[in-house]
């Protein structure tokens, strides 16, 4: 499997992906900014990187068309969206129907959209976390793939609650990922995903957790 990721900064996502040891061809990294530091990240393990900057476009389509010349000459079979902070048009979503991927740092449906770990807080809930999904053209609406859940504390503030949730996306990305490299995942009808993956132990999640626990 070929597969190009997109990122817009930092890469954490980026570098798990690249250090799990997948059956992977990561063919090229992109960001739309051309400051991102993930570029020397991905530079620093051999992959290929391009910027295609946002600010060179007049308007989304123009962007998107330039992105997708980009991405095409790399002949993926998978996009990863890897912390990238654009709104794609629905022409480019159908494009990579089926075959392009996001990580968003909350527990979908809950949450989409930005500060989320700030908002989690704001609602009192006691359970965060993030969500591997397919990209449809509605933003962060598309079928769930993996999702890891991790408690919120009494003291947690954002970025103690932002920490906890990133060290479950590295581990949940790779998965996913791994799971597409070996044809056991697709996404199926109707926001649904088809799995065809061993049933794995799918203990209680409970926060706090019960007195007899
Ligand atoms: C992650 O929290 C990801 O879920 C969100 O943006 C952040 C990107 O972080 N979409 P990084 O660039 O992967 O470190």
């Amino acid at each position: 499997m070929r597969a190009v990721i997109l990122i817009s900064g930092r890469g954490s996502n980026m570098e798990a992906l690249l250090r799990a040891g997948l059956p992977v061809e990561f063919a090229a990294v992109i960001s739309n900014r051309p400051e991102a530091e993930g570029l020397a990240v991905a530079q620093g393990f051999g992959v290929a990187t391009a910027v295609v900057d946002h600010r060179g476009h007049v308007d989304r389509a123009s962007f998107d068309a330039a992105l997708a010349a980009e991405i095409d000459r790399h002949e993926p079979d998978l996009v990863i969206l890897a912390g990238f902070m654009r709104v794609l048009t629905e022409g480019f979503v159908r494009r990579y129907l089926g075959r392009m991927i996001n990580i968003h740092p909350a527990l979908l449906p809950s949450f989409p959209g930005l500060h989320t770990h700030r908002r989690a807080l704001e609602a009192g809930v006691k359970v965060h976390g993030c969500t591997v999904h397919y990209v449809t053209p509605e933003v962060d609406v598309g079928p769930i793939i993996i999702q890891a859940a991790v408690p919120v504390l009494p003291d947690d503030d954002e970025a103690g609650l932002a920490g906890r949730v990133l060290a479950q996306e590295h581990r949940i990305y790779p998965q996913a990922v791994r799971w597409l490299a070996e044809g056991r995942l697709s996404m199926g009808e109707a926001g649904r995903v088809d799995l065809r993956a061993p049933r794995e132990a799918m203990g209680p999640l409970v926060v706090p957790a019960l007195d007899s626990a």
